[in-house]
Order: structure tokens, then sequence, then C-alpha cells
């Protein structure tokens, strides 16, 4: 029996190469995407889902759209790491795929309202559609197996403050619903994806000269490629959601994981979107999620070949 996911994305570059792990992994089914806006704006976001999905050369799940504003804050984007159009700027479109009618956040309640409580949900973006689909109906909500977060520092520090990951910061206020929904929760911090996880110039080439699939999933990270050229002097690819989907679909590949009391900073101020994870145990408070900070890089990087090397 495959087990049943629902992905819900704001996919850029780096939520691509996570998609099309996903889609070549033979142990699940991606029963749909929902996506929302983050990376790039909504219309752009289900653009990339639906390119990557045909270049994944595999199973074409519905793409549904869920919310493209956030419940208050402003969008940010984050161009200058995936480029205007999320996928590098090199033109990239989908030939054929359409978007399905529907909206993603009621497709959502009602696959898990129907369900026999065995779907999971991996999200790549802000959490936007997560805590509205929990506000509209907590009680479907409640039978999702379990929610795999790409989202927070982890025990590390922000990409986005030096605090605060992208995901949360975005959109700190619905972060704070779901992390406050009682739901079961696992988190694969922005730390999960640096140091040793980096892909290096070898990982990247041998993607780039595995096929098709490969080269797109590099070439998609161009600009995130040039910016780190210029920040570690070297070519290589700290991919956050990548190593989530790694984490939660590949658990071989987890290193260090441990319950924790987190709660999300949603006050204005220079800690707006932290997830203030509770280490040391200082609040008393029964742990709330599951938090991977790290993974094996050898089995994460295993796990990207084994999924992305397609020799058509
Ligand atoms: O902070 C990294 C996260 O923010 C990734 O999911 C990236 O795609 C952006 O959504
Ligand atoms: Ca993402």
């Amino acid at each position: 029996m495959k087990r049943k996911l629902i992905i819900d994305t704001d996919c850029g570059s780096d939520d691509a190469m996570a998609i099309a792990m996903a889609l070549n992994d033979p142990s699940y089914e991606i029963l749909f995407f929902t996506v929302v806006s983050g990376n790039v704006i909504l219309e752009q976001a289900v653009q990339n889902t639906l390119l990557t999905i045909e270049m994944a050369g595999s199973y074409e799940p519905p793409v549904y759209a869920g919310c493209r504003d956030m419940l208050l804050r402003d969008l940010a984007f984050a161009h200058e790491t995936h480029g205007k159009d999320g996928m590098g700027d090199r033109g990239f479109a989908p030939k054929r795929l359409k978007v399905t009618e529907g909206n993603g956040v009621l497709k959502m309640i009602e696959a898990l309202k129907n369900s026999g409580g065995d779907i999971e949900i991996v999200t790549l973006g802000p959490l936007t559609n997560i805590a509205l689909a929990f506000k509209l109906d907590p009680g479907a909500l409640k039978r999702v197996a379990r929610i795999a977060i790409m989202g927070s520092a982890g025990l590390g520090a922000g990409n986005v403050s030096p605090l605060a990951e992208f995901n949360i910061w975005q959109d700190a206020e619905a972060a704070k619903i779901v992390f406050e929904s009682g739901l079961p929760l696992f988190l694969v911090g922005w730390d999960a994806c640096l140091d040793a996880a980096m892909l290096e110039e070898a990982d990247i080439r041998r993607l780039r000269e595995s096929g098709p699939l490969g080269r797109f999933s590099v070439d998609c990270n161009r600009r995130l490629l040039e910016l780190n050229q210029e920040r570690f002097g070297r070519p290589c690819l700290d991919m956050a959601d990548p190593a989530a989907m790694a984490a939660a679909l590949f658990p071989d590949c987890i290193d260090v994981c441990d319950e924790y009391f987190c709660e999300v900073d949603a006050t204005p101020g220079p800690g707006y979107g932290a997830v203030l994870v509770d280490r040391y145990r200082f609040s008393g408070k029964k742990p709330n999620a599951r938090l991977c900070s790290q993974l094996k890089p050898e089995k994460y990087k295993e796990y990207i070949f084994r999924t992305l090397e397609k020799r058509r």
C-alpha cells in the first residue's frame, strides 16, 4: 500500500527539486498539490508546479490553487534566491498541464474528512493554506496522519532575520495557528540543509549529467547557484525543501531529531517569525512538534540521486 500525501507548495526552484523527488518515490502516492504564494505570487507558483510535474516524467496529480494572500502580512517574495519566475528566469513554462478548478484549502478539508486518517501533508511554503483549513474545519484537519513542515531555523540561525526562516516569517500569524493547533507536526529546520548537507559541485555535476530531470532540477536553481558563488565562493546548493522532503519520505536520512515545545513569535519586532524551540524545557510545556535539525548527508544525497536520476 502506498502512503498518501498532499503537498502544499509555494513552488520556487528548491520546491521543484523536492516535488520531483516525491513524484519519483514509489512508496508514496501524491493525491494532489495545493499552492500558496511565497517565493513567487500564487499564479506563478501554480505554473511552476505544473511545469515540475511535466518534467518529473511520472504520474500527474491535480494542482489546486490555494491562498494568494497571507493572513495579514504583505508578500515579500524571494526573487533574489529563485529568480523573478521562481525557476531561475530561464523561460521555463508548462507545455500541456493546467490548474484544476477548485480551491486548494477546501480540497484539503474534503480529502481529510473523507479519509481513514492515513493522509500525510508535506508543506514547502508559508502555512497560510493549512491555517485556513484548520480554522474552517478543525475536525477534518485533526484526521491528518502528520504534517511535515519545511519551516523554522531549527536549532540554528534564520535566513530572513537572525531568528526567522522564510516560510514561517512570511505568514507568522498562520504559523502560530498551526503550531497551537495540536496537530501532529514534524518540522525540518533550515539548518538541516546546510553544512555537510549542501549539494556541492560534484553532486551538482552528477545531477546535471544524469538526465533531463536532474539537469532541470539544477538549472531551475540557477539564481541560487549564482548567489552562493558570491556568498561561499563556490557553486553549491542549500536545498531546504529537498531536505524536508527527504526527511519526511526517507527517514533513514535523519541524523538529529527530537521533540520540543515550539512556539511562533508573531509579535511585531526583531523576533517576528521566529520559532522558539524550547530546547532546555524552560516552559515546562509538553512538546508539540518533532524537529529534525540534521540529516545524514550520504543518505540524503543518495535519496536525491535515486529519485532524480531518470535516464529516459
Ligand atoms: O526558507 C526556505 C524556504 O522558503 C523554502 O521552502 C523556500 O522554497 C522558501 O519557500
Ligand atoms: Ca518552498
